[in-house]
């Protein structure tokens, strides 16, 4: 009989890590959230989300401070709590290595904190993480530093995590699959975390376990795949826009057939975010490590780099030249619903904006401030609504799809707008084109 304690420990409270903590939380778990920024760990006990985003404040609102504590203390946690969701981040570094150094120490903390304890804690790796860096890496630090034995002492579960931002608590509690990879002599942590999953996941869920570096490699797979459905939309779009076709109804209609689905079939300005593009170089960065070329991958990268080039083109053609021009820039976040900018379209617009010597104003309800952020970014006017954006403009891009850009247009006569994204149903006018359409 497996007995579950009623602390759970969730470390690093960005999107995933809050996402987990507020679902456990939510059905009864007491949840210790640890967390390196001590600014995020006041927000939490004050009461209030450690990210911008409004279903987290209800739920932090209503549990912060109580079933949801946060600290800095990973030994605290891991002494008052018998398993441990690691969700810290897993950013991507030069020449497409992913940078583990936040996992690495994680786990690491994590084994000192073991040593001290006599019970049985299994640790979730939800961070995503390339093949075999479970085995080469975290189980090797684990017992290192906690001078104890996997199986025996602590167990380990890789268990990706598929949610995407804006629709974070659904997409977590009603997935897909869930999976579970485990060693072949340790199927108690698998179990547990099974038993959590129970109490807050629609049950009929399928659940696939497998090994670790199978569970490691599906995370890769799945972006990959998902990025590679966007890149061909894309690259449809621009064929389609060349020959006087509505890529729009083409993609429609293909994403009807069911072994293609219609999802991640809108043409565009292309994919960005946290996952997509890390994930998918990360993946390109194995194959040159293990010797293996992936053509159609660094074919999906190269679409996806070449349309905010486009979109830049399409634009200076129509205002015969960039120079001196003042450009709005709609939507900074790399997806509605969310202030996240990591991987945004709107970084490489705006930056070949300024390259071609245009003069650039942005806007964005919610992720000015994260852009503000953003290294070499260069000199841009952030206003706080639609209407200063679009004031005295020449030009403008829509690069986010935030459904208050659809009210636009009583506002555009005399300015040229390129759509990245399908925003507006109809054409405004003669000065409004889509990237490929
Ligand atoms: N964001 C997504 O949509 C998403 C979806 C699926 C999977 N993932 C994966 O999940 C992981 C986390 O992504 P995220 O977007 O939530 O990251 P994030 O950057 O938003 O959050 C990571 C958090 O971990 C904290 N942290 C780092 N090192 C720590 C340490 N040693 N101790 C305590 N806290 C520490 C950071 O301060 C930060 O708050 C990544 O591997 C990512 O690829 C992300």
């Amino acid at each position: 009989m497996i007995k579950i304690n009623n602390n759970i420990t969730v470390i690093g409270l960005g999107y995933v890590g809050s996402t987990v903590a507020s679902c456990l939380a939510d059905v009864g778990f007491h949840v210790i959230c640890v967390e390196k920024d001590e600014e995020k760990v006041k927000r939490i006990n004050e009461r209030r989300s450690p990210i911008n985003n409004m279903k987290f404040d209800a739920i932090f609102g209503k549990y912060g401070g109580d079933r949801l504590i946060a600290t800095t203390d990973l030994d605290y946690a891991i002494k008052n709590s018998c398993i441990s969701f690691v969700c810290v981040n897993t950013p991507i570094k030069d020449e497409n290595k992913i940078d583990t150094s936040d996992v690495e120490a994680t786990v690491s903390n994590i084994g000192k904190s073991i040593s001290k304890i006599d019970d049985f804690h299994v640790i979730v790796i939800k961070s995503t993480i390339l093949p075999r860096t479970s085995e080469n890496l975290i189980i090797p630090r684990l017992e290192q530093n906690s001078k104890k034995d996997v199986v025996k002492d602590f167990g380990i579960v890789v268990n990706p995590e598929f949610l995407r931002e804006g629709n974070e608590i659904d997409d977590f509690t009603k997935p897909d699959r869930i999976v579970i990879g485990e060693m072949i002599e340790d199927k108690r942590s698998g179990d547990i975390l099974i038993e959590i999953y129970k109490k807050m996941i629609a049950s009929g869920t399928p659940i696939i376990r497998t090994d670790l570096c199978t569970a490691e490699m599906i995370k890769y797979v799945s972006n990959a795949f998902l990025a590679t459905k966007i890149s061909f939309s894309n690259e449809i779009g621009n064929y389609c826009k060349l020959l006087g076709i509505d890529v729009y109804n083409v993609m429609n209609a293909v994403g009807l057939d069911h072994r293609v689905s219609s999802d991640y079939l809108n043409a565009g300005v292309g994919f960005g975010g946290p996952c997509l593009e890390k994930d998918l170089l990360a993946l390109i960065g194995c194959g040159t490590e293990i010797q293996y070329e992936p053509r159609l991958l660094n074919a999906v990268k190269d679409v996806n780099d070449d349309q905010p080039r486009r979109m830049i083109d399409l634009l200076e053609s129509k205002l015969n030249g960039l120079k001196g021009k003042k450009i709005a820039v709609l939507g900074l976040a790399f997806k509605p619903g969310t202030d996240d900018v990591r991987g945004s379209r709107a970084i490489p617009l705006i930056k070949m904006l300024l390259k071609r010597d245009a003069i650039v104003k942005a806007y964005d309800p919610l992720a000015i401030e994260r852009m503000r952020l953003v290294d070499s970014i260069g000199p841009v006017e952030y206003v706080d609504n639609i209407d200063d954006a679009l004031k005295d403009v020449q030009g403008c891009l829509i690069v986010t799809e935030w459904p208050e850009f659809k009210q636009i247009s009583d506002k555009m006569d005399n300015i040229i707008v390129i759509e990245g994204r399908r925003v507006l149903n109809d054409k405004l006018n003669a000065n409004c084109e889509g990237i490929c359409w």
